[in-house]
C-alpha cells in the first residue's frame, strides 16, 4: 500500500493511535478522507509511529536560539595527533564516550563525543600513508568508526558486522592509496544505533592530501557543519516520531561547534565544507559572491565550476575557492530548501550559518586544470536500486516503512552481487514522495546523468561522490566500480531513514 492509498483508507480507522502529545487539531483532513499527498496532518504524524524497537519521545520545549551564544570566531577543527613518527604512517586513538560541555552559559550538556570534542578530531593524512586508528568504545552501547567515503578494506569500514562492544576497543588500519586525496568523515555505523550515536555528537572528520595538491598556493579553512537539538534544560532529547519520519533537525546549525561564528576570508581561500547533519540539507549561498566549486566527496573535480549556491545533502563535502580581495560582510547562508517533508512541516526557512568577513590578501591564480579524472571504461553490468516507504500495520499500529528494493534491512541478507573489478551502471530511484540521499559504500561514483519528469539531465561536469541527493522520482544513473572484496553498504543517508532499514548490502566477490 502507498502513501496514498494508506491515507484514504485509514479515514474509516478510529483515532485510537493517538499519542498522548499537545497536538490537538484538525482531524477533519483525515475524516474526510482527504488526501494529502505530500504533507500529513500531525495528527496522522502522531497516529503512525516508527518500529516499536525505537525510541519515540513527545517533542519538549526547545531552547531558545538566543540562548546559545554567537558571533565569536570561527575556530579551527581540533586535529588529531600523530603518535606515530615513522614516515607514511598515522596512528592514534578515539574515544568515544559521554561527556559534560558548556554549550550555553552556566548549563552543562551532556554529549556522545570523540576525543570529548564537538565535532570530533580533524585527522589528516596523506595518500600512501597506512593509518592506524584504535577506538576506545565508552559508550553503554555497541559502535564503531565508520570511515565515510574512503576506499579501506571492508573488515575495516566500521559498519554493522563489526560491532565494538560497550566498553570494548578495536584497531581500525588501512592505507589510503593514490587518488584518494579528498575530504570525508567518520561517524559510527552500528545496526539501529547510527541515529542517536551521531545526533548525540559523534561525528569527525577526515582529509587525506595529495603531495602534488594543484590548489596548495591558497590557505585553507575548514567548516564542519552539524546539527543540534537543546531541550529548555540544555540536553538532547530522543527523536520524536517526526524526526523517525523526516529525519532529525534541531533548532541549531552549528559550524564547527559554534553559532555563526564570524569567518575572515582573507584574499581567495580554500574552504572545505561538511555536511555532517543527520537530515538537514543546506543550499549554501553567500550573498553577493560567487564561489568557485573545485571538489566533491571524493577530492579535486578536473576544472573550476562557478557557482552562487549548492545544495549539499547530509553527508556530502565540497571545496570552494572564494573571495576576490575585497573588503566586504556577508554571510554563508543555508537557503530554505523544500525536502517535501511530511507530517505538515514546513520547508526549512533561509538560516545564516556563519558572518563572512572578507579582507584583501594573497590572491593566488585559480589553476583552469586541477586534474585529469580516470575513465573508468565501459559497463558491463547494471544494477538497480529503488528507495520506498510504505505504511504497514505491526501491533495494532500503523507504522511507515523506509525500504530499499521492497525490504528492510537485513545483515543477514545480501541483495546485490558484484564483481571485483567490473565496471557497472547503478540506476538509482527515488520511488517515493521526498528527497533521500543515497550513499554507497567502498568506492566512489560518478553521475552520469538524472533523470525527472521524463527529461534526462546529463551531469554537467565531472565528480568523484559517495552519496547524491534524488528529489522524489527522480532516477540517478552513476558509474562505479568496487575494487575491494567483501560486504558494503548502501543506504539513505538521512540517518533516522537509514536506522529503520532504508539500508541494504551489496556483495563484491
Ligand atoms: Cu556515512 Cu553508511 O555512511
Ligand atoms: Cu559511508
Ligand atoms: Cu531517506
Amino acid at each position: 500500500m502507498d502513501r496514498r492509498e494508506f491515507l484514504n483508507n485509514i479515514s474509516a480507522l478510529p483515532l485510537i493511535y493517538l499519542l498522548p502529545t499537545g497536538f490537538s487539531q484538525s482531524k477533519t483532513a483525515m475524516a474526510t478522507g482527504m488526501a494529502m499527498d505530500h504533507n500529513m496532518s500531525h495528527d496522522m504524524a502522531q497516529m503512525v509511529t516508527p518500529s516499536s524497537s525505537l525510541k519515540v519521545v513527545a517533542e519538549s520545549p526547545l531552547l531558545a536560539e538566543s540562548a546559545l551564544p554567537k558571533g565569536s570566531a570561527l575556530q579551527p577543527l581540533s586535529q588529531l595527533a600523530n603518535n606515530s613518527h615513522a614516515i607514511g604512517h598515522f596512528s592514534a586513538t578515539l574515544t568515544a564516550q559521554p561527556v559534560d560541555i558548556e554549550l550555553v552559559p552556566g548549563k552543562q550538556t551532556t554529549v556522545w563525543a570523540y576525543n570529548q570534542q564537538l565535532p570530533g578530531p580533524l585527522i589528516e593524512a596523506f595518500e600512501g600513508d597506512t593509518v592506524e586508528i584504535r577506538l576506545i568504545n565508552q559508550l553503554a552501547q555497541a559502535t564503531t568508526i565508520h570511515w565515510h567515503g574512503l576506499p579501506v578494506p571492508a573488515d575495516q569500514d566500521g559498519g554493522p558486522h563489526h560491532a565494538v562492544a560497550a566498553g570494548a576497543e578495536r584497531l581500525y588500519r588501512f592505507t589510503l592509496p593514490k587518488g584518494s586525496a579528498g575530504t570525508y568523515w567518520y561517524h559510527p555505523h552500528p545496526h539501529g544505533d547510527t541515529p542517536e550515536q551521531v545526533y548525540r555528537g559523534l561525528a569527525g572528520l577526515f582529509i587525506v592530501r595529495s603531495k602534488d595538491d594543484p590548489l596548495t598556493a591558497f590557505s585553507e579553512q575548514h567548516l564542519a557543519i552539524s546539527d543540534l537539538r537543546l531541550t529548555e534544560s540544555a540536553q538532547i532529547p530522543d527523536n520524536t516520531a517526526l524526526d523517525w519520519m523526516n529525519g532529525r533537525e534541531g533548532q541549531f546549525a552549528l559550524v564547527n561547534g559554534q553559532r555563526e561564528p564570524v569567518i575572515t576570508i582573507v584574499g581567495k581561500q580554500r574552504l572545505r565544507i561538511w555536511n555532517a547533519c543527520s537530515a538537514r540539507y543546506l543550499q549554501l549561498h553567500i550573498p553577493g559572491m560567487a564561489f568557485s566549486l573545485v571538489g566533491t566527496d571524493g577530492g579535486l573535480l578536473e576544472q573550476p565550476v562557478t557557482m552562487q549556491e549548492i545544495v549539499l545533502a547530509p553527508a556530502q563535502r565540497i571545496e570552494i575557492l572564494v573571495g576576490d580581495g575585497q573588503m566586504r560582510h556577508t554571510s554563508l547562508q543555508a537557503l530554505s530548501y523544500n525536502r517535501e517533508k511530511m507530517g505538515g512541516v514546513e520547508p526549512e526557512k533561509d538560516r545564516t550559518l556563519a558572518q563572512l568577513h572578507f579582507v584583501a590578501g594573497p590572491l593566488p591564480v585559480t589553476p583552469q586544470h586541477l586534474r585529469k579524472l580516470p575513465e573508468l571504461g565501459p559497463a558491463t553490468a547494471h544494477k538497480k536500486v529503488e528507495f520506498n516507504e510504505t505504511m504497514s500495520m505491526e501491533g495494532g499500529k500503523h507504522q511507515m516503512q523506509f525500504l530499499v528494493n521492497g525490504k528492510s534491512f537485513d545483515m543477514n541478507r545480501i541483495d546485490l552481487e558484484s564483481h571485483l573489478g567490473e565496471v557497472e551502471i547503478w540506476e538509482v530511484f527515488n520511488n517515493s514522495h521526498m528527497d533521500h540521499p543515497f550513499h554507497l559504500h567502498g568506492t566512489q561514483f560518478e553521475v552520469l546523468d538524472s533523470v525527472l519528469d521524463k527529461q534526462t539531465i546529463p551531469a554537467t561536469y565531472r565528480a568523484r561522490r559517495d552519496t547524491i541527493n534524488l528529489r522524489p522520482y527522480e532516477t540517478v544513473h552513476l558509474k562505479t566500480v568496487h575494487t575491494q572484496k567483501g560486504v558494503w553498504m548502501y543506504h539513505c543517508h538521512i540517518l533516522e531513514h537509514e536506522g529503520q532499514g532504508m539500508m541494504a548490502q551489496l556483495q563484491v566477490k
